[in-house]
């Protein structure tokens, strides 16, 4: 996206027409910024803290993006002109850790009045969280939801044009603005969203109320997008949406998450291509078919359980019991022998007995999980789980996590053993945060290994020797041979 801002008419009116209103807020920010620099003689800086999901991290890179247009520079700390906290509510302490933390934003500002201070996110969908911060963190300026982020530059030029508070939550939206800027984290892997929002309800979870209803993107609009970060170099794609299997359902011409997997391979230059996450309810034998014929689709698939037992699965408005799930996996290990399958795993949800725990222990073993994420049920107000009977002491949750993460281990490490000693292709990603001569690389089956190599191999799919498995990741070695 190459747009001259110096071109847009700043002093006519605002188009109604988006993205150009936005482009126009852009411009106007922009202004307002290059008069402020030459004041302070220095650019100004942004922060962001990012908390929850894929979801979040996509958003806060469309934030990101916004910003940088506008003319702020990345900050290394909260100690910066522009911050945001895009927030997460999906368990309490999500929520806790914010407020913890917006204390420490208040110090910088008293040291720079020209800070700016703005919250976003699912945490702000919901009433009484944005109420709580309009009344008690004063010092917070700008407050919007998760249906309005492409609107940041229009809420932020009102913010300093009135020098007041700008509060815009939206409830829903059928909007899907396409064509905004993005920031992106990593050069050669990049998320794209192909949906957003959610219909399923399961009972524990505040997703659809703050995310709102389905929404699909255009394949054209999904592939063009896909097709320009080939061309910047990106060779990895994550495909996102809270529920992928569902994608496409509600557009005018139905398409299924299979065709577009299809149509997304075609694209030159993409060598991998991922998604997440996936309910098993809507996982079709198309999508089984797509992948197990792809040499782009990799080897992993998210597949969220979150118990093993056939009566909470029904509480929780799953719509699949422990065997149906346990048939899809059977089917999906026969298509693809070298599959890796994650999942997620609440404990502790309301009636939880120890029977029913035992179910989900037994689950873990039979569909022998590469990883999990295991979290303790979190009783979120407005969710039917919420007014369940038989909330279960948090004594007794604890102790069956704890026995439940030792399962989890002991399956994944066997898992893990049985890719040492072979050659894979690594993505290398990273320097490895514990020891600077070592990279950090990722397998098509999403397993993390580090090896010695030359950072020179960043961004490159590179052959492996998976020399020794540890648990949850490998040491390798380059394999030069290869
Ligand atoms: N309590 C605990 N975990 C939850 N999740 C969603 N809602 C809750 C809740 N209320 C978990 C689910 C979901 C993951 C993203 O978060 O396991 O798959
Ligand atoms: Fe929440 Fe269920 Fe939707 Fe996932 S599928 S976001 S757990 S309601």
């Amino acid at each position: 996206m190459n747009i001259n801002y110096d071109q847009i008419d700043i002093n006519g009116p605002a188009p109604e027409q988006e993205p150009q209103r936005q482009q126009y807020f852009i411009a106007k920010c922009r202004n307002l910024l290059q008069i402020r620099e030459k004041e302070l003689g220095r650019k100004l800086t942004f922060f962001d803290q990012t908390f929850g999901c894929q979801m979040n991290f996509k958003d806060s890179e469309k934030l990101n993006g916004i910003l940088e247009e506008i003319g702020y520079v990345p900050a290394e700390s909260e100690d910066a002109d522009f911050v945001y906290y895009n927030t997460c509510t999906v368990r309490e302490n999500a929520n806790v850790r914010v407020y913890g933390r917006l204390g420490t934003l208040k110090t910088y500002k008293k040291k720079n009045p020209d800070m700016v201070i703005a919250m976003c996110g699912c945490m702000m969908q919901e009433e009484e969280e944005a109420q709580k911060v309009r009344d008690v963190y004063k010092f917070v300026d700008i407050v919007f939801g998760t249906h309005n982020i492409f609107k940041l530059a229009e809420l932020l030029f009102e913010c300093l044009d009135s020098k007041r508070r700008v509060f815009d939550v939206w409830e829903k939206t059928d909007l899907i603005i396409e064509d905004l800027p993005s920031d992106r984290k990593f050069s050669f892997k990049a998320g794209v969203n192909i949906m957003f929002g959610c219909n399923n309800f399961c009972s524990y979870c505040i997703v659809p109320y703050v995310r709102g209803r389905e929404r699909s993107r255009k394949p054209q609009d999904i592939v063009a997008e896909v097709e320009k970060l080939a061309k910047e170099g990106v060779v990895e794609i994550m495909l996102l949406g809270q529920n992928v299997n569902s994608y496409g359902k509600n557009l005018e011409e139905p398409v299924t998450f299979a065709e577009l997997l299809r149509m997304v391979e075609q694209v030159d230059g993409i060598e991998r291509i991922r998604f997440m996450t996936s309910h098993p309810k809507d996982l079709s034998d198309e999508l089984i078919e797509v992948m197990a014929s792809s040499k782009k689709i990799c080897r992993h698939l998210h597949l969220p359980v979150q118990s093993g037992s056939s009566r909470l699965l029904k509480l929780m408005n799953r719509k699949y019991t422990k065997e149906q799930y346990l048939s899809l996996v059977d089917k999906l290990r026969a298509a693809m022998p070298d599959l890796a399958i994650t999942t997620d795993i609440i404990v502790g949800f309301p009636g939880e007995t120890e029977e029913d725990f035992q179910e989900t222990l037994d689950i873990v073993r039979k569909a022998e999980y590469d990883s999990a994420f295991t979290f303790i049920y979190s009783k979120r107000s407005g969710t039917p789980a919420a007014k369940m009977e038989g909330q279960v002491p948090d004594d007794v949750v604890h102790e069956r996590f704890d026995r439940l993460l030792k399962v989890v281990g002991e399956v994944a490490k066997e898992k893990n053993k049985r890719l040492e000693g072979r050659t894979e292709l690594v993505l290398a990603e990273e320097i490895d945060e514990k020891d600077a001569t070592m990279i950090t690389g990722r397998l098509s089956n999403n397993n993390v290994v580090h090896f010695k190599a030359d950072p020179s191999v960043i961004g490159k799919i590179v052959p492996v020797v998976l020399e020794e498995a540890k648990g949850f990741y490998y040491i390798g070695r380059l394999d030069t041979n290869g």
